[in-house]
């Protein structure tokens, strides 16, 4: 009875293989398609659920939203596991306990992305509390740069000119926009932060025009500082170091899942995971006196559990099109979602229409983009031949 059922679990593993084998390109591509949605309509909650809030209405408190979702991807990959297992809840203890309990070396090795994404995930909700969600977007592509420098510096990655060519203009496009936004910034009094009530901080370059008291606290993350100017460094300073952290972990995940000794997507995911509830948890101890005041759940609104729900849904895709694609497609699919998000803010949100110079910034970064992925592959080099990436899966390949 019992050898009978290992026989049919073996042919169904057998068959999923199969299956896997034969929708590769279509999970690839599918995975792709779902995460430019997933960007799109992560960035637009998210910024609403940062900027609606009005009034008497409070804010969330970052820390905790991030936490939520941790928690819930935990949850959704332990789910996922136990279907991989054939739903039966032995086999799932067991393989939890060989590949996560017994196998610490390997569990151990997420704790550094667990670090940096759990930072780089508060980070996120401080740069969209602080800038519009179109320079949040066109920024944040800075990532393909900070992934191409530690595919070449961790993968020995070579680049050829025609490389290093797109992101120049990659950084040219970003700086367009920045230029745009930032003089927009100074011209426009009116950004949503301003509207945000809070007293302004005791800064260690205070700006020169604001009313500074004696007594006012340090600035919190968890609301736009009511300075524009000190608003939109804040959140490009929380971008520029999403970047780094978003390359480096990228090419780290992507490498484990690859070629590592665990390649199993649900195990990595649950070894992740387990870390960054932890850090999460530390992070969400720093709020500790708000939320003893407020509650944990204080300022929360559908729109935070959407958010919530989101970013859980979008980390498990991200992995999915690490394994299956790369991180340098990743990177196309958010070039899209910055089209998808401008056309929608403009079009259904009724914001101003994009100025001439953001479009060409945008239309260069997108470009920029495509030439990167389209670029002819170096030839492998000796380094690279050492390294978890062969010539046919290296992390550029389109
Ligand atoms: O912007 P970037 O693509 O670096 O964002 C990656 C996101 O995916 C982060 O929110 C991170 O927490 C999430 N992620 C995840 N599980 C993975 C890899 C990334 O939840 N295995």
């Amino acid at each position: 009875m019992l050898g009978q059922k290992k026989t049919a679990r073996s042919n169904g593993g057998l068959q999923g293989k199969r299956w896997l084998q034969h929708h590769i390109f279509s999970i690839k591509t599918l995975s792709l398609v779902v995460l430019a949605v997933q960007t799109s309509t992560m960035v637009l909650l998210l910024r609403y659920s940062r900027t609606s809030a009005s009034g008497n209405h409070q804010q969330y408190i970052i820390t905790t939203a991030v936490l939520l979702s941790e928690i819930l991807k935990l949850t959704l990959s332990l789910g996922f596991l136990h279907i991989e297992t054939g739903k039966m809840a032995k086999v799932t203890f067991d393989r939890l306990y060989r590949d996560v309990v017994l196998n610490v070396w390997e569990t151990l090795k997420l704790a550094i992305p667990a670090f940096l994404y759990v930072v780089q995930n508060n980070l996120l909700f401080i740069a969209l509390s602080n800038l519009d969600a179109a320079t949040y977007q066109v920024t944040y592509q800075l990532k393909i740069l900070t992934t191409a420098i530690f595919s070449w510096v961790i993968l020995g990655k070579r680049l050829t000119p025609l490389h290093w060519l797109s992101l120049c203009f990659l950084m040219l496009g970003v700086s367009l926009v920045q230029v745009e936004s930032s003089s927009w910034n100074e011209n426009n009094s009116s950004l949503k932060a301003s509207e945000v009530k809070g007293p302004l901080g005791d800064l260690d370059h205070p700006v020169e025009g604001l009313d500074e008291s004696e007594d006012a606290p340090l600035p919190d993350v968890n609301e736009a500082h009511p300075n524009t100017e000190v608003s939109w460094l804040l959140g490009i300073f929380a971008v520029f170091v999403s970047c780094i952290s978003s390359g480096f972990s990228g090419v780290y995940f992507e490498r484990l899942v690859k070629k590592g000794t665990q390649p199993s997507l649900v195990i990595r995911n649950i070894q992740l995971g387990v870390f960054s509830i932890v850090f999460a948890v530390i992070a969400v101890s720093s709020d500790w006196s708000s939320i003893k005041e407020g509650g944990f759940f204080q300022g929360y609104t559908l729109t935070t559990w959407g958010v919530v729900l989101i970013q859980a849904f979008g980390g498990l895709i991200v992995s999915v099109t690490m394994k299956y694609a790369d991180n340098i497609l990743k990177g196309f699919a958010t070039s899209l979602s910055i089209v998808m998000c401008t056309l929608v803010s403009w079009l259904v949100f009724g914001d101003a229409a994009p100025s001439t110079q953001f479009i060409i910034g945008t239309t260069i970064v997108i470009s920029s983009t495509v030439l990167y992925g389209f670029a002819p592959q170096a030839t492998v080099t000796s380094q690279m031949r050492g390294s978890q990436f062969s010539s046919t899966d290296s992390p550029h390949k389109v």
